[in-house]
């Protein structure tokens, strides 16, 4: 990546947020917010395909917020602001739904995905989820999305949609924005059950460690992590549960002790014990300063206010630019 690049991503208020969602997309924000132009919101218009109750959207909306900020985005290195601020957004949204095609939403894995989970849910929003996700990128014309991999098909077809934008009105408006992750490409963060991903929604709250989780919790779901009966003999491939322990435990800061105890695993030695414990310390150390800057935003509600209007301010200036060469392209023009 070289020169100074605009970089857009987002997070849905679902709920708390865990492991999964700081390595997959926070981390890289924190990264990124030095190098380049970086817009990072919460994703509220998307959460509403499963129809929230209201007070829990509001509060999960303040949650993310107060994540974002204690994991270490900066307001004044990256604009940070919710979505439904940023009336630009679903503006292009509908401009977008003209060029998408019912067949390749419908195509989309996670649409599938859904569909299979909620069958009495199948609402418009969720078949074009993907439309207002090109939206929100493509509103700051983004050169790069730092996304968990299971984003990757939403991004093929902003891909899709900036091109066909692009050809249809014989302008390049949009760039055609690329996944970016600081291991070199978007990665999985599996769960502690034996799942490759780890999620609120696919896999059980045992596999999960929130943000939030308090040093016992963590103990205890590590300690009660999947594992399998142990290699019978030396150089056995090593299986996925216990894989997944040891990409967690490098990911929170264990590199070496990670290669120790597959040092181990190789002479079969191992004891599953020893590597949850040293996982579940090396998490809770890991996630010790976030959770008490967590505690310091959340009781400072003047702060997030102010940060939001900032936001909101500087989101908007780089949308209406987007939108003036938009209109512009489609052909609505102001007569008076
Ligand atoms: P969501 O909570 O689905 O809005 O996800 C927010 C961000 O976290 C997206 O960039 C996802 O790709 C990322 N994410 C969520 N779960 C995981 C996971 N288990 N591994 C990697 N990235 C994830
Ligand atoms: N779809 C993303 C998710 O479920 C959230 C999201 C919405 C997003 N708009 C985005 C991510 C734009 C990156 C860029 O995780």
């Amino acid at each position: 990546m070289s020169g100074r690049k605009r970089v857009v991503s987002g997070i849905r208020p679902t709920g708390d947020l865990h492991l999964g969602n700081y390595f997959g997309a926070i981390k890289n924000f924190v990264e990124l917010q030095d190098k380049h132009e970086c817009y990072f919101f919460v994703a509220d218009l998307h959460a509403l395909t499963t129809h929230p109750n209201p007070d829990n959207l509001a509060q999960n909306v303040k949650h993310t917020l107060v994540v974002y900020l204690a994991s270490g985005v900066d307001p004044d290195k990256a604009t940070l602001y919710v979505q439904s601020d940023v009336p630009e957004i679903p503006e292009l949204y509908v401009y977008l739904n003209m060029i998408a095609y019912k067949g390749e939403l419908e195509r989309c894995p996670t649409f599938k995905e859904k569909i299979r989970q909620h069958p009495d849910n199948v609402n418009a929003g969720l078949l074009t989820y993907p439309v207002l996700m090109s939206a929100d990128i493509l509103i700051h014309r983004a050169h790069y999305v730092p996304v968990g991999k299971d984003q990757l098909p939403h991004l093929e077809l902003t891909r899709t949609y900036a091109r066909r934008f692009n050809n249809l009105y014989g302008v390049s408006v949009f760039p055609e924005p690329e996944p970016y992750h600081f291991l070199g490409e978007p990665i999985k963060v599996p769960g502690l059950d034996g799942t490759p991903k780890m999620s609120k929604t696919g896999s059980s709250e045992k596999g999960v460690i929130f943000l939030t989780d308090p040093p016992e919790v963590v103990q205890r779901k590590i300690m009660r992590a999947v594992t399998d009966s142990g290699p019978q003999q030396p150089n056995m491939p090593i299986s996925e549960p216990i894989q997944n322990l040891l990409t967690l435990l490098r990911l929170v800061g264990g590199e070496e002790e990670a290669d120790f105890f597959v040092e181990q695993y190789k002479k079969a030695t191992i004891r599953y014990v020893d590597l949850k414990k040293t996982l579940a310390q090396k998490t809770i150390e890991f996630l010790k300063p976030i959770q008490e800057r967590i505690k310091e935003y959340e009781n400072n509600p003047q702060l997030l206010k102010q940060v939001v209007e900032k936001g909101i301010e500087k989101a908007r200036e780089s949308a209406q630019q987007t939108m003036e060469l938009v209109r512009d392209a489609i052909g609505i023009r102001k007569l008076y």
